[in-house]
C-alpha cells in the first residue's frame, strides 16, 4: 500500500451532506419526539375545521428537540394548507413588540412597514390572518421585554393556536392575569432523552450528513456518550461537525476517537446555543474574547484583527457592547491605571447557578 493511499485528497470530503448538521436543518422525521408532536397537532386540528384553535406551554432545558419539532408540525402543515398561516418568531432575536409585529410583517410579505407604528402595523397584520387562521410559533418568549403583542393577538386574531416556548416552567407564572386568563395554555415538557434514543438521534444524523462508513464505533459512542451526560443534542451535532473537520484537516479518510476527543475538548471552550442567533462576524468576535478571557477591549481587538476580522474598531466595540446587552460576554470599566480608562470583557463563563452560553 502507497504511502498516501489512506489519506484524503484535497478535493474529497468526508461530509456528504454538510447542511444536515446546520442549526437551520429540519430533518424528515423527529425521532422519540412523536407524542409530543401530536399533542402539539391535536392544538392545531380545530383550525382544519373552521373553529379556535388550543394554546400549548412548551418547556425543557436546551438542546432537546423543542424548536425543531415544532418547525417540523409547521412545515407539514404549510405542506398540507393554504389556508392556515404557519408563523414561527423567535422572541430572542425579535425581542420588543415592534420587532415581532415587524416579523410577522415580513412572514406575511407585507412590505408597506416603512415609518409606520407598532398598532398601526398589527393592525394590517392583524386583516392579513384574519383572512384565514394561524398558528403562532412564538419561540423563546420569556426573552420578550415587552408582550403587547401576545396580548393583540389573543385579543385580535380569531383562529389561532399559539405554541409558546421556553426553557422553565416558571415563566407561566410570571404572566399577568390580563394575558394568563386569556391563554389557559395546555403544558406539555419535553424530557431528557435516554442514552438510546440519543444514539438514534445522532446516528441518523451522521447518516444525513457523512460518506457512509466513515466513522470509527468508539467515536460515535464516545459522543453520544458526552452528549447524553451534558443533555444536549444541539452540542451533539456539533461535536459530530467539529469532529468531521478535525479529521479531515488531518487528511485521514476515518473518522476516529482522538478526533472524538478533540472536538470535546474544544466544546468546553466555546459557546454553542447562543451561536444560532449570531451572524458570522459576532461568533468570530466572540471566539476571540473567549480566546482572550479577561483581556482589555484593545487587546481583543488586536487579536480579531490578527485571526483576519475586517471590522473598524467603532464596530467592534458597538457589537461587543451588543453581545454584553445579550448577556453572552461582560464588560467591566477600570478607571484611572496608566493608560485612562479602559474596558475588560470577559466570556460568561459555564458554571452551577450561573448562565451559560449554552443555555440561552
Ligand atoms: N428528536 C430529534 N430528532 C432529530 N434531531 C433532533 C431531535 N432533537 C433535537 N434535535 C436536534 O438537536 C438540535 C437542538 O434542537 P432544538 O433546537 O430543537 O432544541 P431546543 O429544545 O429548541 O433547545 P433550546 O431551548 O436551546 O432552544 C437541533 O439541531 C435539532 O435538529
Ligand atoms: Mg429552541
Amino acid at each position: 500500500m502507497g504511502l498516501f493511499d489512506n489519506m484524503l485528497h484535497s478535493d474529497q470530503s468526508l461530509f456528504k451532506n454538510e447542511v444536515a448538521l446546520s442549526y437551520e436543518f429540519i430533518p424528515k422525521t423527529i425521532p422519540f419526539r412523536e407524542n409530543e408532536q401530536h399533542h402539539i397537532a391535536s392544538c392545531i386540528k380545530p383550525l382544519f375545521d373552521g373553529r379556535t384553535g388550543r394554546n400549548i406551554f412548551v418547556f425543557g432545558p436546551s438542546g432537546l428537540g423543542k424548536t425543531v419539532a415544532c418547525k417540523h408540525i409547521l412545515a407539514e402543515l404549510e405542506e398540507q394548507t393554504d389556508d392556515i398561516l404557519a408563523l414561527y418568531i423567535n422572541c430572542w432575536k425579535h425581542n420588543t413588540s415592534f420587532k415581532v409585529i415587524n416579523a410577522l410583517c415580513d412572514a406575511l410579505a407585507y412590505r408597506f412597514v416603512q415609518n409606520k407604528k407598532t398598532n398601526e402595523l398589527f393592525s394590517a397584520v392583524r386583516q392579513i390572518i384574519n383572512r384565514k387562521s394561524a398558528v403562532f410559533v412564538l419561540d423563546e418568549v420569556d426573552k420578550a421585554e415587552d408582550l403587547d403583542f401576545l396580548y393583540s393577538i389573543l385579543e385580535e386574531i380569531y383562529k389561532k393556536a399559539i405554541i409558546l416556548i421556553t426553557n422553565t416552567r416558571a415563566w407561566l407564572s410570571t404572566l399577568d392575569s390580563r394575558i394568563s386568563s386569556r391563554l389557559m395554555p395546555e403544558v406539555l415538557e419535553f424530557r431528557e432523552y435516554s442514552k438510546a434514543e440519543t444514539n438514534g438521534i445522532l446516528s441518523e444524523r451522521i447518516g444525513y450528513a457523512f460518506v457512509p462508513g466513515i466513522w470509527d464505533k468508539d467515536a460515535i459512542q464516545r459522543i453520544v456518550d458526552e452528549t447524553f451526560m451534558r443533555k444536549d443534542v444541539r452540542l451533539g451535532i456539533y461535536l459530530l461537525k467539529e469532529a468531521g473537520s478535525i479529521a479531515e484537516e488531518r487528511s485521514s479518510r476515518r473518522i476516529e476517537l482522538r478526533d472524538a476527543e478533540a472536538a470535546i475538548g474544544i466544546s468546553e471552550r466555546t459557546a454553542i446555543k447562543g451561536s444560532d442567533r449570531l451572524d458570522e462576524e459576532d461568533r468570530q468576535i466572540l471566539h476571540t474574547i473567549e480566546s482572550n478571557p479577561d483581556s482589555k477591549i484593545g487587546d481583543v481587538y488586536r487579536s480579531y484583527q490578527e485571526a483576519g476580522g475586517k471590522k473598524g474598531y467603532k464596530t467592534f466595540q458597538r457589537r461587543v457592547a451588543r453581545l454584553a446587552k445579550d448577556n453572552m460576554v461582560k464588560l467591566e470599566r477600570i478607571a484611572g491605571g496608566r493608560e485612562g480608562n479602559t474596558t475588560i470583557v470577559k466570556a460568561v463563563r459555564k458554571g452551577r447557578g450561573e448562565k451559560s452560553l449554552t443555555e440561552f
